[in-house]
Protein backbone atom coordinates (compact mmCIF):
# COMPACT_ATOMS: atom_id res chain seq x y z
CA UNK A 1 0.00 0.00 0.00
CA UNK A 2 2.44 2.34 -0.89
CA UNK A 3 -0.09 4.21 -2.18
CA UNK A 4 -1.58 5.08 0.96
CA UNK A 5 1.41 6.16 2.29
CA UNK A 6 2.11 8.84 -0.19
CA UNK A 7 -1.14 10.14 1.32
CA UNK A 8 -3.75 9.55 -1.37
CA UNK A 9 -2.92 7.71 -4.40
CA UNK A 10 -3.90 4.21 -6.34
CA UNK A 11 -3.62 0.77 -6.24
CA UNK A 12 -0.78 0.18 -8.59
CA UNK A 13 -2.81 -1.90 -10.33
CA UNK A 14 -6.48 -3.74 -10.52
CA UNK A 15 -5.05 -7.02 -9.20
CA UNK A 16 -2.85 -5.06 -6.48
CA UNK A 17 -6.34 -3.98 -5.16
CA UNK A 18 -7.98 -7.03 -5.51
CA UNK A 19 -4.99 -8.74 -3.42
CA UNK A 20 -5.46 -5.83 -0.68
CA UNK A 21 -9.49 -6.37 -0.28
CA UNK A 22 -9.25 -9.93 -0.25
CA UNK A 23 -6.22 -10.01 2.09
CA UNK A 24 -9.02 -7.36 4.51
CA UNK A 25 -11.27 -10.06 3.99
CA UNK A 26 -9.54 -13.37 4.13
CA UNK A 27 -8.31 -14.16 7.89
CA UNK A 28 -9.24 -15.14 11.28
CA UNK A 29 -12.98 -14.64 10.10
CA UNK A 30 -12.47 -17.74 7.88
CA UNK A 31 -10.51 -19.80 9.46
CA UNK A 32 -10.94 -19.08 13.04
CA UNK A 33 -14.42 -17.49 13.48
CA UNK A 34 -16.66 -19.15 10.90
CA UNK A 35 -16.13 -22.69 12.00
CA UNK A 36 -17.29 -22.38 15.62
CA UNK A 37 -19.79 -20.02 15.35
CA UNK A 38 -21.11 -22.15 12.37
CA UNK A 39 -20.68 -25.28 15.10
CA UNK A 40 -22.85 -22.95 17.79
CA UNK A 41 -25.47 -22.07 14.91
CA UNK A 42 -26.48 -26.00 13.93
CA UNK A 43 -23.91 -26.65 11.63
CA UNK A 44 -25.46 -26.87 7.67
CA UNK A 45 -28.68 -24.86 7.92
CA UNK A 46 -26.67 -21.87 9.08
CA UNK A 47 -24.10 -22.57 6.51
CA UNK A 48 -26.60 -22.30 4.20
CA UNK A 49 -28.15 -18.76 5.46
CA UNK A 50 -24.25 -17.87 5.65
CA UNK A 51 -23.87 -18.04 1.97
CA UNK A 52 -27.51 -17.03 1.28
CA UNK A 53 -26.36 -13.56 2.98
CA UNK A 54 -23.06 -13.21 1.71
CA UNK A 55 -24.65 -13.26 -1.76
CA UNK A 56 -27.79 -11.05 -0.70
CA UNK A 57 -26.41 -8.52 1.79
CA UNK A 58 -22.40 -8.76 1.33
CA UNK A 59 -22.01 -8.20 -2.39
CA UNK A 60 -24.52 -5.38 -2.73
CA UNK A 61 -23.20 -4.13 0.84
CA UNK A 62 -19.79 -4.07 -0.75
CA UNK A 63 -20.49 -2.90 -3.72
CA UNK A 64 -21.78 0.37 -2.08
CA UNK A 65 -18.99 0.89 0.16
CA UNK A 66 -16.37 0.52 -2.78
CA UNK A 67 -18.02 2.87 -5.01
CA UNK A 68 -18.49 5.62 -1.81
CA UNK A 69 -14.89 5.10 -1.46
CA UNK A 70 -13.60 5.69 -5.45
CA UNK A 71 -16.67 8.35 -5.88
CA UNK A 72 -15.07 10.33 -2.53
CA UNK A 73 -11.61 9.26 -2.66
CA UNK A 74 -11.82 9.24 1.45
CA UNK A 75 -11.95 7.65 4.72
CA UNK A 76 -15.50 6.61 6.05
CA UNK A 77 -16.43 9.80 8.22
CA UNK A 78 -15.05 12.60 5.11
CA UNK A 79 -16.42 10.10 2.72
CA UNK A 80 -20.32 11.11 4.10
CA UNK A 81 -19.15 14.46 4.66
CA UNK A 82 -18.25 15.24 1.21
CA UNK A 83 -21.18 13.51 -0.44
CA UNK A 84 -23.80 15.35 2.50
CA UNK A 85 -21.72 17.97 4.68
CA UNK A 86 -24.02 19.13 7.09
CA UNK A 87 -26.19 15.92 7.87
CA UNK A 88 -25.79 13.47 10.46
CA UNK A 89 -24.40 10.98 7.80
CA UNK A 90 -20.82 10.91 9.04
CA UNK A 91 -21.59 9.83 12.23
CA UNK A 92 -22.15 6.35 10.13
CA UNK A 93 -18.35 6.30 9.41
CA UNK A 94 -17.59 7.46 13.09
CA UNK A 95 -19.51 4.50 13.94
CA UNK A 96 -16.65 2.79 11.30
CA UNK A 97 -13.71 3.96 13.04
CA UNK A 98 -14.80 3.25 16.57
CA UNK A 99 -15.91 -0.26 15.13
CA UNK A 100 -12.07 -0.92 13.40
CA UNK A 101 -10.94 0.09 16.89
CA UNK A 102 -13.04 -2.00 18.83
CA UNK A 103 -12.41 -5.53 16.44
CA UNK A 104 -8.60 -4.83 16.24
CA UNK A 105 -8.89 -5.14 19.86
CA UNK A 106 -9.47 -8.80 20.21
CA UNK A 107 -8.73 -10.19 17.03
CA UNK A 108 -5.01 -8.95 17.62
CA UNK A 109 -5.57 -11.35 20.74
CA UNK A 110 -6.67 -14.36 18.52
CA UNK A 111 -3.94 -13.42 15.97
CA UNK A 112 -1.37 -13.13 18.90
CA UNK A 113 -2.49 -16.86 19.84
CA UNK A 114 -1.72 -17.64 16.01
CA UNK A 115 1.56 -16.79 16.21
CA UNK A 116 2.07 -17.91 19.81
CA UNK A 117 1.27 -21.56 18.20
CA UNK A 118 3.76 -21.06 15.41
CA UNK A 119 6.11 -20.62 18.04
CA UNK A 120 5.19 -23.18 20.15
CA UNK A 121 5.00 -25.84 17.53
CA UNK A 122 8.53 -25.05 16.16
CA UNK A 123 9.68 -25.48 20.34
CA UNK A 124 8.06 -28.64 20.40
CA UNK A 125 5.31 -27.72 22.62
CA UNK A 126 2.70 -29.47 20.73
CA UNK A 127 4.87 -32.82 20.03
CA UNK A 128 2.82 -35.03 22.54
CA UNK A 129 -0.32 -33.67 21.82
CA UNK A 130 -2.20 -37.10 20.59
CA UNK A 131 -5.96 -36.80 21.62
CA UNK A 132 -8.44 -33.93 21.92
CA UNK A 133 -8.41 -33.91 25.25
CA UNK A 134 -4.76 -33.15 25.54
CA UNK A 135 -4.90 -30.41 22.87
CA UNK A 136 -7.59 -28.46 24.47
CA UNK A 137 -5.35 -28.92 28.07
CA UNK A 138 -2.78 -27.38 26.07
CA UNK A 139 -4.77 -24.71 24.67
CA UNK A 140 -6.19 -23.66 28.58
CA UNK A 141 -2.90 -23.89 29.80
CA UNK A 142 -1.46 -21.29 27.04
CA UNK A 143 -4.30 -18.73 27.42
CA UNK A 144 -4.51 -18.73 31.10
CA UNK A 145 -1.08 -17.57 31.22
CA UNK A 146 -1.80 -13.58 31.61
CA UNK A 147 1.86 -12.37 30.60
CA UNK A 148 1.75 -14.51 27.36
CA UNK A 149 -1.89 -13.38 25.74
CA UNK A 150 -1.01 -9.94 26.76
CA UNK A 151 2.70 -10.25 25.68
CA UNK A 152 0.86 -11.60 21.78
CA UNK A 153 -1.78 -9.18 22.07
CA UNK A 154 0.83 -6.51 22.32
CA UNK A 155 3.50 -8.26 18.92
CA UNK A 156 0.37 -8.41 16.88
CA UNK A 157 -0.78 -5.14 17.77
CA UNK A 158 2.82 -3.93 17.22
CA UNK A 159 3.71 -5.83 13.92
CA UNK A 160 0.09 -3.82 12.48
CA UNK A 161 1.51 -0.53 14.00
CA UNK A 162 5.20 -1.16 12.41
CA UNK A 163 3.73 -1.92 8.77
CA UNK A 164 0.99 0.67 8.81
CA UNK A 165 2.91 3.39 9.60
CA UNK A 166 6.19 1.83 7.40
CA UNK A 167 3.85 2.07 4.51
CA UNK A 168 4.77 -1.18 3.53
CA UNK A 169 1.92 -3.26 3.12
CA UNK A 170 1.79 -3.51 -0.25
CA UNK A 171 4.86 -5.60 0.48
CA UNK A 172 3.15 -7.86 2.44
CA UNK A 173 0.08 -7.94 -0.03
CA UNK A 174 2.96 -8.97 -2.58
CA UNK A 175 3.96 -11.81 -0.51
CA UNK A 176 0.59 -12.68 0.37
CA UNK A 177 -0.08 -12.92 -3.28
CA UNK A 178 2.46 -16.48 -3.12
CA UNK A 179 1.19 -17.64 0.25
CA UNK A 180 -2.26 -17.24 0.07
CA UNK A 181 -2.68 -19.98 -2.17
CA UNK A 182 0.01 -21.85 -0.04
CA UNK A 183 -2.21 -21.50 2.81
CA UNK A 184 -5.28 -22.72 0.60
CA UNK A 185 -3.38 -25.85 -0.82
CA UNK A 186 -2.58 -26.84 3.11
CA UNK A 187 -5.98 -26.55 4.00
CA UNK A 188 -6.92 -28.75 1.25
CA UNK A 189 -4.74 -31.48 2.32
CA UNK A 190 -6.18 -31.36 6.10
CA UNK A 191 -9.44 -31.10 5.07
CA UNK A 192 -8.44 -34.70 3.19
CA UNK A 193 -7.46 -35.91 6.44
CA UNK A 194 -9.89 -34.90 7.88
CA UNK A 195 -12.64 -36.05 6.31
CA UNK A 196 -10.51 -39.73 5.89
CA UNK A 197 -10.79 -40.15 9.92
CA UNK A 198 -12.59 -42.80 11.00
CA UNK A 199 -15.66 -41.48 12.62
CA UNK A 200 -15.77 -38.25 10.42
CA UNK A 201 -19.20 -39.54 8.47
CA UNK A 202 -21.00 -37.72 11.12
CA UNK A 203 -19.11 -34.66 11.06
CA UNK A 204 -19.68 -34.01 6.99
CA UNK A 205 -23.15 -34.73 7.52
CA UNK A 206 -23.28 -32.30 10.51
CA UNK A 207 -21.93 -29.58 8.56
CA UNK A 208 -23.28 -30.54 4.92
CA UNK A 209 -26.66 -31.82 5.86
CA UNK A 210 -29.19 -28.68 6.53
CA UNK A 211 -31.04 -29.45 9.40
CA UNK A 212 -33.59 -26.77 9.13
CA UNK A 213 -35.45 -27.76 12.40
CA UNK A 214 -31.94 -26.16 13.76
CA UNK A 215 -32.17 -22.45 12.54
CA UNK A 216 -34.39 -20.19 15.36
CA UNK A 217 -33.87 -16.20 14.34
CA UNK A 218 -31.10 -16.29 16.07
CA UNK A 219 -29.34 -18.09 13.56
CA UNK A 220 -30.22 -15.57 10.99
CA UNK A 221 -28.28 -12.98 13.12
CA UNK A 222 -25.25 -14.94 13.49
CA UNK A 223 -25.44 -15.35 9.75
CA UNK A 224 -25.36 -11.88 9.24
CA UNK A 225 -22.91 -11.06 11.22
CA UNK A 226 -20.15 -13.66 10.30
CA UNK A 227 -21.16 -12.44 6.67
CA UNK A 228 -20.35 -9.15 7.20
CA UNK A 229 -17.04 -9.34 9.43
CA UNK A 230 -15.99 -12.11 6.63
CA UNK A 231 -15.97 -9.99 4.23
CA UNK A 232 -14.43 -6.49 6.27
CA UNK A 233 -18.22 -4.82 5.43
CA UNK A 234 -20.08 -2.31 7.59
CA UNK A 235 -17.19 -0.36 9.39
CA UNK A 236 -15.99 1.15 6.58
CA UNK A 237 -13.13 -1.16 5.45
CA UNK A 238 -14.03 -0.68 1.61
CA UNK A 239 -15.06 2.54 1.56
CA UNK A 240 -11.10 3.33 2.52
CA UNK A 241 -10.07 1.00 0.35
CA UNK A 242 -12.37 1.58 -2.45
CA UNK A 243 -10.66 5.09 -2.50
CA UNK A 244 -7.59 4.00 -3.66
CA UNK A 245 -9.07 1.80 -6.90
CA UNK A 246 -8.98 3.83 -9.85
CA UNK A 247 -11.83 5.03 -12.36
CA UNK A 248 -10.93 2.46 -14.99
CA UNK A 249 -11.50 -0.65 -13.03
CA UNK A 250 -14.63 -2.62 -12.59
CA UNK A 251 -15.83 -2.36 -9.49
CA UNK A 252 -18.41 -5.18 -9.32
CA UNK A 253 -16.17 -8.11 -10.70
CA UNK A 254 -13.23 -7.15 -8.33
CA UNK A 255 -16.18 -7.28 -5.65
CA UNK A 256 -17.46 -10.52 -6.52
CA UNK A 257 -14.37 -11.87 -7.24
CA UNK A 258 -13.29 -11.16 -3.06
CA UNK A 259 -16.77 -12.68 -1.85
CA UNK A 260 -16.20 -15.70 -3.99
CA UNK A 261 -12.40 -16.39 -2.45
CA UNK A 262 -13.53 -15.25 0.78
CA UNK A 263 -16.67 -17.64 0.84
CA UNK A 264 -14.44 -20.27 -0.01
CA UNK A 265 -11.96 -20.66 2.00
CA UNK A 266 -14.42 -20.48 5.13
CA UNK A 267 -16.12 -23.52 3.66
CA UNK A 268 -12.83 -25.39 3.50
CA UNK A 269 -12.17 -24.24 6.71
CA UNK A 270 -15.06 -25.65 7.85
CA UNK A 271 -14.78 -28.78 5.80
CA UNK A 272 -10.97 -29.49 7.70
CA UNK A 273 -12.60 -28.64 11.23
CA UNK A 274 -16.22 -30.61 11.77
CA UNK A 275 -15.21 -34.05 10.37
CA UNK A 276 -12.31 -34.08 12.76
CA UNK A 277 -14.13 -32.76 15.24
CA UNK A 278 -16.71 -35.65 15.34
CA UNK A 279 -14.08 -38.36 14.50
CA UNK A 280 -12.55 -36.94 17.90
CA UNK A 281 -16.12 -37.01 19.77
CA UNK A 282 -15.45 -33.45 20.46
CA UNK A 283 -18.61 -30.95 20.98
CA UNK A 284 -19.28 -28.64 17.78
CA UNK A 285 -20.20 -25.64 20.24
CA UNK A 286 -17.15 -25.72 21.89
CA UNK A 287 -16.55 -22.11 21.28
CA UNK A 288 -14.00 -19.65 20.46
CA UNK A 289 -11.06 -21.94 21.32
CA UNK A 290 -12.16 -24.76 18.54
CA UNK A 291 -9.34 -24.49 15.70
CA UNK A 292 -6.75 -24.59 18.64
CA UNK A 293 -7.82 -27.83 19.92
CA UNK A 294 -8.61 -29.41 16.39
CA UNK A 295 -6.02 -28.36 14.44
CA UNK A 296 -3.38 -30.04 16.45
CA UNK A 297 -5.06 -33.24 17.08
CA UNK A 298 -5.23 -33.42 13.27
CA UNK A 299 -1.59 -32.94 13.07
CA UNK A 300 -0.90 -35.46 15.44
CA UNK A 301 -2.62 -38.01 12.74
CA UNK A 302 -0.44 -36.64 10.12
CA UNK A 303 3.27 -38.00 9.66
CA UNK A 304 5.31 -34.93 9.70
CA UNK A 305 2.47 -32.73 10.99
CA UNK A 306 3.88 -30.60 13.07
CA UNK A 307 5.80 -28.91 10.43
CA UNK A 308 2.45 -29.34 8.34
CA UNK A 309 0.83 -27.64 11.49
CA UNK A 310 3.67 -24.74 11.85
CA UNK A 311 3.45 -23.97 8.19
CA UNK A 312 -1.10 -23.48 8.89
CA UNK A 313 0.06 -21.53 11.63
CA UNK A 314 2.42 -18.75 10.48
CA UNK A 315 0.30 -18.69 7.48
CA UNK A 316 -2.44 -18.10 9.52
CA UNK A 317 -0.74 -15.19 11.05
CA UNK A 318 0.02 -13.94 8.15
CA UNK A 319 -3.65 -13.73 6.79
CA UNK A 320 -5.04 -12.39 10.07
CA UNK A 321 -1.83 -9.34 9.52
CA UNK A 322 -3.29 -8.28 6.21
CA UNK A 323 -6.65 -8.10 7.85
CA UNK A 324 -5.57 -6.29 10.96
CA UNK A 325 -3.95 -3.57 8.49
CA UNK A 326 -6.95 -3.21 7.17
CA UNK A 327 -8.98 -2.59 10.51
CA UNK A 328 -6.47 0.12 11.76
CA UNK A 329 -6.50 1.50 8.24
CA UNK A 330 -9.49 3.03 9.21
CA UNK A 331 -8.94 5.30 12.01
CA UNK A 332 -5.95 5.95 10.46
CA UNK A 333 -6.89 7.00 7.61
CA UNK A 334 -9.80 9.52 9.53
CA UNK A 335 -7.36 11.16 11.68
CA UNK A 336 -4.54 11.99 9.17
CA UNK A 337 -7.71 13.08 6.38
CA UNK A 338 -9.98 14.81 8.83
CA UNK A 339 -7.74 15.75 11.54
CA UNK A 340 -4.60 16.43 9.81
CA UNK A 341 -2.46 14.18 12.07
CA UNK A 342 0.63 12.99 10.87
CA UNK A 343 0.60 9.07 9.64
CA UNK A 344 3.05 8.20 12.67
CA UNK A 345 0.88 10.09 15.75
CA UNK A 346 -2.30 8.22 13.95
CA UNK A 347 -1.01 4.90 13.90
CA UNK A 348 0.87 5.07 16.95
CA UNK A 349 -2.18 6.79 19.26
CA UNK A 350 -4.18 3.75 18.00
CA UNK A 351 -1.62 1.15 17.93
CA UNK A 352 -1.73 2.54 21.52
CA UNK A 353 -5.72 2.56 22.60
CA UNK A 354 -6.04 -0.51 20.28
CA UNK A 355 -3.30 -2.11 22.98
CA UNK A 356 -5.05 -0.89 26.00
CA UNK A 357 -8.72 -1.67 24.88
CA UNK A 358 -7.44 -5.45 24.56
CA UNK A 359 -6.08 -6.31 27.54
CA UNK A 360 -9.16 -7.69 29.15
CA UNK A 361 -10.20 -9.64 25.58
CA UNK A 362 -6.74 -11.16 26.30
CA UNK A 363 -7.13 -11.92 29.95
CA UNK A 364 -10.70 -13.69 29.13
CA UNK A 365 -9.28 -17.29 28.21
CA UNK A 366 -9.16 -18.33 31.60
CA UNK A 367 -6.28 -15.80 32.95
CA UNK A 368 -8.77 -13.85 34.60
CA UNK A 369 -11.84 -15.15 36.31
CA UNK A 370 -13.98 -12.51 35.97
CA UNK A 371 -13.25 -11.47 32.70
CA UNK A 372 -13.69 -15.52 31.09
CA UNK A 373 -17.59 -15.52 32.45
CA UNK A 374 -18.33 -12.10 32.04
CA UNK A 375 -21.77 -12.99 30.37
CA UNK A 376 -21.97 -16.53 30.91
CA UNK A 377 -19.66 -19.39 31.57
CA UNK A 378 -17.83 -19.97 28.26
CA UNK A 379 -18.74 -16.28 27.13
CA UNK A 380 -15.80 -13.89 28.29
CA UNK A 381 -14.80 -10.54 27.27
CA UNK A 382 -13.43 -11.41 23.89
CA UNK A 383 -17.02 -13.39 23.32
CA UNK A 384 -18.63 -9.95 24.31
CA UNK A 385 -16.54 -7.37 22.40
CA UNK A 386 -16.75 -9.54 19.27
CA UNK A 387 -20.80 -9.44 19.28
CA UNK A 388 -20.63 -6.04 20.36
CA UNK A 389 -18.34 -4.90 17.46
CA UNK A 390 -18.02 -7.87 15.08
CA UNK A 391 -22.05 -8.73 14.90
CA UNK A 392 -23.92 -5.62 16.08
CA UNK A 393 -21.55 -2.89 14.90
CA UNK A 394 -20.93 -4.27 11.45
CA UNK A 395 -24.76 -4.74 11.27
CA UNK A 396 -26.11 -1.32 12.03
CA UNK A 397 -23.42 -0.33 10.02
CA UNK A 398 -24.24 -1.77 6.60
CA UNK A 399 -27.86 -1.19 7.89
CA UNK A 400 -26.96 2.43 6.86
CA UNK A 401 -24.35 1.84 4.39
CA UNK A 402 -27.33 0.25 2.32
CA UNK A 403 -30.08 3.02 2.68
CA UNK A 404 -27.32 5.52 1.79
CA UNK A 405 -26.56 4.06 -1.77
CA UNK A 406 -29.76 3.18 -1.94
CA UNK A 407 -31.66 6.34 -1.36
CA UNK A 408 -29.81 8.94 -0.06
CA UNK A 409 -26.56 9.27 -2.25
CA UNK A 410 -29.10 7.08 -4.50
CA UNK A 411 -28.62 4.07 -6.85
CA UNK A 412 -28.27 6.70 -10.12
CA UNK A 413 -24.99 8.09 -8.86
CA UNK A 414 -23.99 4.50 -7.48
CA UNK A 415 -24.35 3.23 -10.89
CA UNK A 416 -22.72 6.33 -12.47
CA UNK A 417 -19.95 6.02 -10.12
CA UNK A 418 -19.79 2.45 -11.40
CA UNK A 419 -19.81 2.85 -15.08
CA UNK A 420 -16.77 5.21 -15.23
CA UNK A 421 -14.56 5.02 -18.53
CA UNK A 422 -16.98 2.64 -20.33
CA UNK A 423 -17.27 0.10 -17.24
CA UNK A 424 -20.46 -2.06 -17.41
CA UNK A 425 -22.37 -2.72 -14.29
CA UNK A 426 -24.15 -5.90 -15.87
CA UNK A 427 -26.30 -6.58 -11.93
CA UNK A 428 -27.53 -3.06 -11.67
CA UNK A 429 -31.04 -3.74 -11.43
CA UNK A 430 -30.63 -6.45 -9.16
CA UNK A 431 -28.16 -4.46 -7.15
CA UNK A 432 -30.32 -1.86 -6.48
CA UNK A 433 -33.56 -4.02 -5.46
CA UNK A 434 -31.30 -5.68 -3.00
CA UNK A 435 -29.91 -2.47 -1.74
CA UNK A 436 -33.29 -1.05 -1.55
CA UNK A 437 -35.26 -3.22 0.10
CA UNK A 438 -33.68 -6.88 0.64
CA UNK A 439 -30.42 -5.28 2.55
CA UNK A 440 -32.06 -2.68 4.92
CA UNK A 441 -35.28 -4.84 5.41
CA UNK A 442 -33.64 -7.90 6.37
CA UNK A 443 -30.93 -6.52 8.68
CA UNK A 444 -33.74 -4.17 10.43
CA UNK A 445 -36.04 -7.30 10.83
CA UNK A 446 -32.77 -9.07 12.54
CA UNK A 447 -31.80 -6.50 14.64
CA UNK A 448 -35.19 -5.51 16.09
CA UNK A 449 -35.43 -9.25 16.75
CA UNK A 450 -32.73 -9.48 18.90
CA UNK A 451 -33.47 -6.10 20.38
CA UNK A 452 -36.85 -7.34 21.21
CA UNK A 453 -35.94 -10.68 22.40
CA UNK A 454 -33.13 -8.97 24.44
CA UNK A 455 -31.18 -12.48 23.53
CA UNK A 456 -27.87 -10.61 22.24
CA UNK A 457 -25.30 -13.12 22.69
N1 LIG B 1 -12.66 -9.85 7.35
C1 LIG B 1 -11.62 -10.05 8.31
C2 LIG B 1 -11.52 -11.56 8.56
O1 LIG B 1 -12.35 -12.31 8.14
C3 LIG B 1 -11.87 -9.29 9.58
C4 LIG B 1 -12.25 -7.85 9.34
C5 LIG B 1 -13.50 -7.38 9.72
C6 LIG B 1 -11.36 -6.98 8.72
C7 LIG B 1 -13.90 -6.08 9.48
C8 LIG B 1 -11.74 -5.65 8.47
C9 LIG B 1 -13.01 -5.23 8.85
O2 LIG B 1 -10.62 -12.01 9.22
Amino acid sequence: MAAIENSRGNWGSKFGFILAAAGSAIGLGNIWRFPYVAGENGGAAFVFIYILFVVLIGLPVMIAELSIGRKTEKNPVGAFKTLFPPSLWKLVGGLGVLTGIGILSFYGVIAGYTFGYFIKIITGGLSNVVTASQSEEIFKSFTADPFMSIGLLFFFVWLTVMVVMGGVSSGIERWSKILMPVLFVLLILLAVRSVTLEGSGAGLSFYLKPDFSKISFTTFARALGQALFSLSLGMGTMITYGSYIAKKDNLVTSAAFVAFFDTLIAILAGLVMFPALFAMGMDPAGGAGLVFVVLPSIFAKIPGGMIFGAGIFLLLSVAALTSTISLLEVPVAYFVDEHKWSRRKAVISMGIITFIIGIPSALSFGANSFLSTIIAENFGFLDMMNAVFGNYSLSIGAFFIAIFAGYKWGVKAVADELEKEGNVFFYKKAWAFLIRFICPLAIFFILSYIAWTGNYF
